[in-house]
């Protein structure tokens, strides 16, 4: 059975034009004027992109003594009726434990996915076993290495285990993933704060000001360099991270990063908010930033300094949330924003002018794609793609509510925003999940996409690392030792 999507504009990173796109067997098979199937889809007015991809998610995640709300299934019914047709997740291992077991643990997990998903797999201690497992993890097709820098106690990793992380995957053509915050000073600053009777959401902000993010990102980049290998910096949210990656890759170093929509939209003020709940809600790491750091996020994302827009999803209710009364470093971290990540960034970056509509299909897609080494199977519209498509209606409005939303968490953090742009349709390889307000996504659709190492950027890296490696001296006279 054939469909073809009709009379649209096709929108990708790179082209804005009007053509049909054909699909058999959940790929892309023809783009072009006047093409017919047994399905057809009308999408006129519309624009047809690729579907999104959320490179950050955590579902069902076990954190913090609880497990975030949405699993796969809820979660990627979210992601779908949002446009974005493919989530990567973090496999943690529990510090001691295999990565193979925990890898199998994850696995469990995703029977009921309704769109495809990849995973990153998490370094959360080191060993003789954790060196070896990850070159089975990534024959498995899990390229990407993801570091906590901080939550000391618990996944936590120091310099010493970084560096050697960083160093195994450089050689095995992976990418390390980090979480930019000095662990070590945000558990000393939550400790003073508490001992001073500041107990409440607001001290979770004040206990990892962006200085300790800044010198977390330097860090980790200053790692990545000494080994020769790319880094990611998930969940960039303020200028000091920002201004290392910038001017990291002003130096020539392979340096990515991550703005979340929650960062880009969403200030500081939440946290001054009368009520515990309103503000427990919003507690996620890196906190909410004011307005001189949001206005940097977009800065970057126009420049390309930062290239990725993710959600960092991690949704807890606000009755997992209460867990902290009394005691901030207690609530669980973690928001959602799956259904919301792109109709948000639409409204807020393509209708503000902030963004093209090139550079959005970029930063929610393609760019993500191509960092993680699964261009043009995802991210692309072209021939012999998946046919992971979102059919794009800018007239479309819709007022965020939670009591509409997939998540099954009972808030939105993005509650009352007006969204003008929404998906007509949403496709994810070929079968067809969102209609409008009509949910058709289909649990056990979603497949594992496994990713092949030793991307481009991991090639020519490791190749000038051995052209400028340190090298002896061969030296003509050498004198006596004076024995
Ligand atoms: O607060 C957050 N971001 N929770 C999820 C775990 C993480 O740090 O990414
Ligand atoms: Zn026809
Ligand atoms: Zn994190
Ligand atoms: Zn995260």
């Amino acid at each position: 059975m054939t469909k073809v999507i009709r009379n649209g504009t096709i929108v990708t990173a790179d082209r804005t034009w009007k053509a049909d796109v054909l699909v058999q067997h959940g790929k892309i098979v023809a783009i072009g004027e006047n093409l017919h199937a047994d399905h057809e889809f009308d999408a006129t007015g519309c624009y047809i992109m690729p579907g999104g991809i959320d490179p950050h998610t955590h579902l069902e995640m076990p954190f913090m003594g609880t497990y975030s709300a949405d699993d796969f299934e809820s979660g990627t019914r979210a992601a779908l009726s949002g446009g974005t047709t493919m989530v990567v997740d973090f496999c943690l291992p529990s510090p001691g434990q295999s990565l193979l077991e925990a890898l199998q643990m994850w696995d469990n997990k995703t029977s009921k996915a309704c769109s495809d998903y990849s995973f990153h797999m998490a370094i959360t201690w080191w060993g003789e076993q954790v060196f070896n497992e990850m070159a089975q993890v990534v024959d498995k097709g899990i390229t990407s290495f993801k570091h906590f820098m901080a939550y000391k106690g618990a996944l936590m990793v120091d310099d010493d285990e970084m560096y050697s992380s960083f160093k195994r995957c450089a050689e095995l053509g992976a990418l390390p993933l980090v979480h930019a915050e000095n662990g070590d000073v945000v558990a000393q600053l939550s400790a003073k704060l508490l001992a001073e009777g500041n107990n409440g959401p607001e001290a979770h902000a004040y206990s990892r000001p962006p200085e300790v993010e800044g010198e977390a990102t330097n860090r980790a980049i200053m790692i990545a360099d000494m080994v020769g290998s790319p880094l990611y910096v998930v969940h960039t949210s303020c200028e000091q991270a920002h201004e290392a990656i910038r001017r990291a890759r002003q130096k020539g170093m392979r340096v990515y990063g991550e703005p979340l929509i929650q960062h880009l939209v969403l200030d500081e003020t939440e946290y001054f908010n009368k009520d515990w709940d309103h503000a427990a809600r919003r507690v996620m790491s890196p906190p909410f930033r004011n307005k001189l750091h949001q206005d940097s996020l977009w800065a970057g994302l126009q420049a390309g300094s930062l290239q990725v827009v993710a959600t960092d999803h991690c949704s807890f209710t606000t009755q997992q949330k209460r867990t902290g009364v009394g005691n901030f470093t207690k609530i669980p971290n973690g928001t959602g924003g799956l259904e919301d990540r792109m109709p948000v960034l639409w409204t807020k970056g393509v209708n503000t002018g902030r963004l093209t509509m090139n550079e959005f299909v970029a930063v929610t897609s393609t760019n993500i794609a191509k960092i993680l080494n699964m261009y043009p199977k995802k991210g692309a519209i072209v021939e012999g793609a998946d046919a992971d498509l979102v059919v794009w209606d800018p007239k479309r409005k819709k007022t965020i509510a939670a009591k509409h939303q997939q998540s099954v968490i009972d808030y939105n953090v993005f509650e009352g925003i007006e969204l003008t742009g929404l998906p007509r349709f949403v496709f994810t390889r070929g079968e067809l999940a969102i209609q409008e307000h009509e949910i058709k996504a289909n649990p056990g659709h979603g497949e594992f996409v496994a990713r092949e190492p030793h991307a481009a950027v991991n090639r020519a890296l490791s190749q000038w690392k051995e052209i400028t490696a340190p090298r002896k001296v061969e030296r003509t006279g050498i004198p006596a030792t004076g024995v």
